[in-house]
């Protein structure tokens, strides 16, 4: 290269092209930055997945989830004691349920005393301040990992829903403030409401995962709960094509009209265009998900020194807050509420 060009727009000056119209103007300064800031993120916005074991005194670490952890039930009450005190609102518990108690059917489920209904009673007791979020889902409970009972190779629609809503109000007697069912068998969302109003819990709330979406992003969760390596085949009778847009906004309209209080969408990061529309069409209240195998993602860069964790987190939970989420259901929770406390 023995020839410099001279650097120079092709007609207009900048100043013609934008019409003096800089956007810049108002990133010059940290200050000017902060005061046109249109999206915030807060503890408020916090729920926090824990995953729950048999025993006392528990702790495994899950090797797909560094610094996540399978906790006995009195372990879990430190935790949501802790929670608590970070201002977090609400836990959301996920069981890993002892091989010998899961079967074809998940009949676990219905055990009043099971791991996710001792767990609630034993959080609420020491904690009531802090909700409570259970998921009346089979697949903790089953020998096969599905969401719902398996016959003769399919997921039987109505009888899984008859078995979710029972077990909906044996959580909601245990403490749960949200049920929150994660199977998207088609009229559970009317079933549970039916059912937690004939036993007298009005005030039990519903969270659906109305659009949760057939997707590999779920993988480091399957080990957490112990799915990993009984689940055969997919989930995709069940759970959103991952191509579907407007399927997901039907969904969604079918569980709000059935008696849903409030909106998920699962998982979160790929999905955001999902949120927005829900937002936009039914304006409720709305949360993402942001699942394992997207902590997964952050913390497995993080570790390689590819990316900024701290930073990624915290953009990838404001990127919730700006396509409309109310709350977001995180791993990294207690992470961030440390944060913001800071
Ligand atoms: C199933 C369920 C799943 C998750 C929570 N409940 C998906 C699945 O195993 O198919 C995923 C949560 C995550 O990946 O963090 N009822």
């Amino acid at each position: 290269m023995n020839r410099m060009f001279k650097a120079t727009t092709a007609g207009r000056s900048v100043d013609e092209i934008t019409e003096g119209r800089r956007l810049r103007r108002m990133r010059k300064a940290d200050w000017s930055r902060r005061l046109v800031q249109e999206n915030r993120l807060t503890v408020d916005d916090l729920i926090w997945p824990i995953f729950l074991i048999d025993g006392e005194n528990r702790r495994e670490e899950i090797a797909a989830m560094p610094g996540v952890f399978r906790l006995s039930v009195d372990l879990a009450v430190r935790e949501a004691e802790r929670a608590a005190k970070l201002g977090i609102p609400a836990l959301a518990t996920f069981p890993n349920v002892e091989l010998s108690l899961r079967d074809q059917t998940g009949s676990a489920i219905l055990d009043p005393d099971n791991l996710v209904n001792r767990a609630s009673r034993a959080i609420k007791a020491a904690v009531p301040e802090i909700g409570v979020i259970t998921d009346a889902a089979l697949d903790p409970f089953t020998s096969h990992g599905h969401d719902g009972i398996l016959r003769d190779g399919i997921i039987v629609n109505d009888e899984t829903v008859a078995q979710i809503a029972t077990a909906a109000v044996l959580q909601a007697d245990a403490g749960a403030d949200i049920i929150a069912p994660s199977d998207m068998m088609d009229g559970r969302i009317g079933a549970i409401r039916d059912a937690l109003d004939a036993a007298g819990f009005q005030d039990v709330a519903i969270m659906s995962y109305a659009t949760k979406f057939a997707s590999a992003f779920y993988g480091p969760y399957r080990e957490a709960i112990g799915t990993k390596g009984l689940l055969k085949g997919d989930k995709k009778t069940y759970y959103i094509d991952h191509a579907n847009a407007d399927e997901a906004v039907r969904e969604a309209e079918q569980d709000l009209a059935e008696g849903a209080d409030m909106l998920m969408v699962k998982p979160g990061l790929p999905y955001l265009d999902i949120i927005r529309r829900l937002k936009d069409e039914f304006a409720m209240p709305t949360f993402a998900y942001q699942v394992s195998g997207e902590y997964a993602m952050i913390r497995a860069a993080a570790a390689n020194g590819w990316i900024d964790g701290d930073k990624a987190m915290l953009e990838s939970l404001v990127a919730f807050k700006r396509a409309g989420c109310d709350g977001i259901l995180t791993y990294f929770a207690p992470q961030v509420a440390e944060m913001l406390r800071a």
